[in-house]
């Protein structure tokens, strides 16, 4: 059975204000590279090595899956994994529930990866990943002829999917812009026949279609429409294993980039940085915002763009966020808030609507972040608008709803803020972002 965190004492953590924050810093490992790089190698013929493998609770979890549908998977070093793999179609039914803690993204690629595989499977994880939607990969994957043996509702977990023994190759159009929809598809369709296609009207991260063309899968990708992109794979590839490095997650670095901004004095350099551009939203909205973060010793490793950033504390003004930005920066919006709130000026955000079903309604748990640390903050249909006056009251309690990210983000203010910013409940910081309190310590943070 999924464990239920209560919050305890020993998980409530405060941040106080900081002096300079300075260093170096190279984040964790990107989390949706890691748990892609896992499931595609448990795909390959033969062995897969990963270095800089994000050692987070939700990739730990793909892992354990991984390794729970017949790949073997090893840790071999400080971030180093190995992982065997069974071949496309190859996956053997697992003996138990597989258990994806509070990873969306672990149990919906995987969901995928099974479809496309004749075993049957139950999908299951903590209190936060039973509420969130399931339907929105099951639909494709249905269409493809995997099957709902066990289910409530159709889209909730605990879910028991039988995959497909001769799976079918779809044209599908995600209902919404969503990687993991669009992964979950190119996943299934691996074991297809011909061509599987996914249309999407707004281009989201593409790390499984780098990193299925880094295996030597055939793709086709080709723009649709102002934003969007169509991608066709062609099915059962033979999925040849290449080394993958992981880059640092901009998603993480997001915390400390923006604490550097936000206290007075301070310069870090952030290395190895992903920023693919369908990645680097933040980057773009921090630069608009009048942010200094210098862009050094751009490169590819690994079929993905890395650089490593210089960023100095720097005054901030308000601004409006497109909604076409959202794919591109989706994790970022709490952090991005934080921002705002010490910018002069309003921001608006538009077009936040993805964000209600994340970890947590991360709209509203954004929202009240701010407002119970003295931010004017309102949410006007799926946007939300922040009040910056170019500084922060703090004093307030945050309540973090088992999302990993509204907790660093409330940390990250208040080491910037006038009272200290508290959170219930720090310990889904481990899923993406293992030492969070020490590395920021490190830099200079007063955390406690
Ligand atoms: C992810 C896609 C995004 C993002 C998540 C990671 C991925 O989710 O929020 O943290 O690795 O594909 P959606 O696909 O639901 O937008």
């Amino acid at each position: 059975m999924p464990k239920m965190s209560a919050p305890t004492s020993q998980t409530a953590i405060a941040a106080r204000r900081s002096g300079p924050l300075k260093g170096r810093l190279r984040a964790p490992g990107d989390k949706s590279i890691s748990h892609r790089a896992l499931i595609i190698g448990a795909l390959a013929v033969g062995r897969t090595v990963i270095s800089g493998l994000l050692e987070g609770e939700d990739v730990i979890n793909t892992a354990r899956t991984m390794r729970a549908l017949g790949a073997r998977v090893e840790r071999c070093g400080e971030e180093k994994w190995q992982v065997d793999g069974v071949g496309v179609g190859g996956f053997a039914a697992p003996a138990a529930a597989l258990d994806f803690g509070n990873s969306g993204t672990g149990c919906r690629l995987v969901m995928g990866a099974v479809g496309g595989c004749p075993i049957t499977a139950t999908f299951d994880g903590d209190a936060s990943l039973r509420r969130r939607p399931m339907k929105r990969i099951l639909e494709p994957i249905l269409r493809m002829g995997a099957r709902v043996i066990a289910s409530d509702d159709g889209d909730r977990l605990p879910i028991t999917l039988a995959g497909a023994r001769d799976p079918i190759p779809i044209v599908y159009r995600t209902p919404v812009p969503s990687a993991q929809v669009k992964s979950a598809v190119l996943l299934a369709g691996l074991a297809a026949p011909g061509a599987t296609t996914v249309i999407e009207a707004e281009a989201t991260r593409d790390h499984t279609e780098r990193m299925l063309a880094h295996f030597g899968a055939e793709l086709t990708i080709a723009p649709d429409g102002a934003e969007g992109r169509r991608i066709t794979l062609t099915g059962q590839p033979e999925l040849i294993p290449a080394p993958i490095a992981v880059p640092a997650d901009p998603s993480s670095a997001a915390f400390p980039l923006v604490a550097a901004l936000i206290v007075p004095g301070s310069e870090l350099i952030l290395t190895d940085m992903l920023i693919n551009p369908l990645r680097a939203g933040l980057l773009t909205s921090l630069a608009e915002m009048g942010a200094s973060v210098e862009i050094l010793e751009r490169r590819i490793e690994s079929g993905e763009e890395l650089a490593d950033l210089r960023v100095r504390a720097s005054t901030l003004r308000g601004v409006a966020v497109p909604a076409a930005r959202a794919p591109s920066m989706i994790d970022e919006y709490p952090i991005l808030a934080v921002a705002a709130a010490f910018a002069e000026g309003v921001t608006t955000m538009h077009g936040l609507k993805e964000l209600r079903v994340k970890e947590s309604d991360r709209l509203a748990a954004t929202a009240a972040m701010l407002r119970v640390n003295g931010v004017a903050a309102e949410i006007a249909g799926d946007d939300l608008i922040v009040h910056g006056r170019g500084r922060i009251e703090g004093g307030g309690l945050v309540v973090t709803h088992m999302d990993h990210r509204i907790a660093m983000a409330a940390l990250t203010m208040g080491l910037a803020s006038e009272k200290p910013v508290a959170v219930d409940d720090a310990s889904f910081i481990a899923t993406s972002f293992p030492g969070f309190v020490e590395t920021m310590r490190g830099l200079g943070g007063n955390l406690e």
